[in-house]
């Protein structure tokens, strides 16, 4: 994506430091940071510096690239590959190019280091491939709906389920985006709708809760939400309050789509009960974090004081209520037989 005249990766990693935009200052200041020892991108991770299953993927074999650097022995190369893998639990893109980098560092810091870049490179060369498939289901003036954000900050470049979207552009197609606003930490409202923004996409932010509305009034004709994990029969874990809308898109006879890469089907998950589903801080939920006025960040609480919240990230859409996948490879219906054949 362009910003400022100028294009940038999510992720990448030069030399002996990984840069990251930094996500969490989104959309109010274009920041990179850089970290030259893997702990540093472990809390990157965890905070939701870098965030998004392509993006934390790419940032988890660099950070393990990164601990062959600074210690190529086996010992520490364990405890590095523990660290990293405890960062976040839903996402698999990260356990995908952990493993595939740590047991390149068995071997040498330079094949960890050269996986590391492959792999971050194979993650923006699929979220292209996503674009050009998913492109051909979107006609000229179509109201689309997304959740969460699964653009090109939630990977290396182009992203899942907007990179259709980006290529239907290109293609001359115009496009409208209903945006949803994505509680509790409004990823859509901060990072997708900056996204569209950049790229001069129509898009309206919108509450979770309207997305029903929108529907039975005709003005989606189709929903398209990226995934974190899509187990083996095709049930897929994307952010919290995709399954409302896919319940609903069903309701309303709306296509839903997800999009997303071969790097993001587990094949050793046999369905999504045995997905873990990361629980995180209440106060994402009892607070908000914006801007005032005056430019400074504040964080403010929005709910009665001393009342307990839940606050799960993602759900389980089961693969029933999916209408395909759109993936690198084309698009498959959400069957086990089709997942099995993309994975051969
Ligand atoms: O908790 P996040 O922001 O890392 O959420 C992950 C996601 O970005 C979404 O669930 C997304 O739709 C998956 S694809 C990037």
């Amino acid at each position: 994506m362009i910003v400022n005249g100028k294009h940038y990766r999510t992720v990448w990693m030069e030399d002996k430091t990984v840069f990251m935009i930094d996500q969490n200052a989104l959309p109010f200041k274009f920041q990179i940071v850089a970290f030259t020892n893997y702990l540093d991108v472990c809390t990157a991770i965890r905070n939701m510096t870098t965030r998004g299953a392509g993006a934390i993927g790419a940032a988890a074999g660099f950070a393990m690239a990164l601990a062959a650097r600074q210690a190529p022995n086996e010992e520490f190369l364990v405890r590095a590959k523990q660290e990293i893998a405890s960062t976040r639990p839903t996402a698999y893109n990260l356990f995908y190019s952990l493993e595939k980098v740590y047991q390149k560092s068995k071997i040498s810091t330079e094949e960890a280091i050269y996986e590391a870049q492959r792999l971050s490179q194979e993650n923006a060369d699929q979220g292209e491939k996503i674009g050009e498939f998913g492109a051909t289901l979107i006609r000229d003036g179509m109201h689309i709906e997304t959740h969460c954000n699964a653009g090109w900050l939630g990977f290396v470049d182009w992203g899942s389920a907007l990179s259709p979207v980006y290529k239907a552009k290109r293609q001359g197609k115009s496009v409208h985006v209903w945006v949803d606003e994505t509680r509790p930490r409004n990823q859509g409202a901060r990072l997708t709708a900056w996204e569209l923004y950049q790229e001069q996409i129509s898009h309206t932010i919108v509450p979770d809760n309207a997305g029903a509305f929108l529907m039975a009034q005709n003005k989606v004709e189709m929903i398209i939400v990226g995934a974190d994990r899509i187990a083996a029969n095709g049930d897929t874990a994307n952010k919290i309050g995709t399954l409302e809308k896919a319940i609903v898109a069903r309701y309303y006879n709306i296509p839903f789509y997800v999009a997303a890469p071969s790097s993001t089907f587990d094949k050793n998950t046999p369905n999504g009960k045995h997905i873990i589903i990361e629980e995180r801080n209440s106060e994402e939920v009892t607070h908000i974090t914006g801007q005032d006025p005056k430019g400074n960040n504040q964080t403010l609480l929005i709910s009665s004081p001393g009342s307990p919240a839940f606050n799960p990230s993602f759900d389980i859409t089961p693969a029933t209520l999916i209408s395909g996948f759109i993936t690198d490879r084309g698009i498959i219906p959400a069957t086990s037989e089709a997942i099995k054949k993309l994975l051969e």
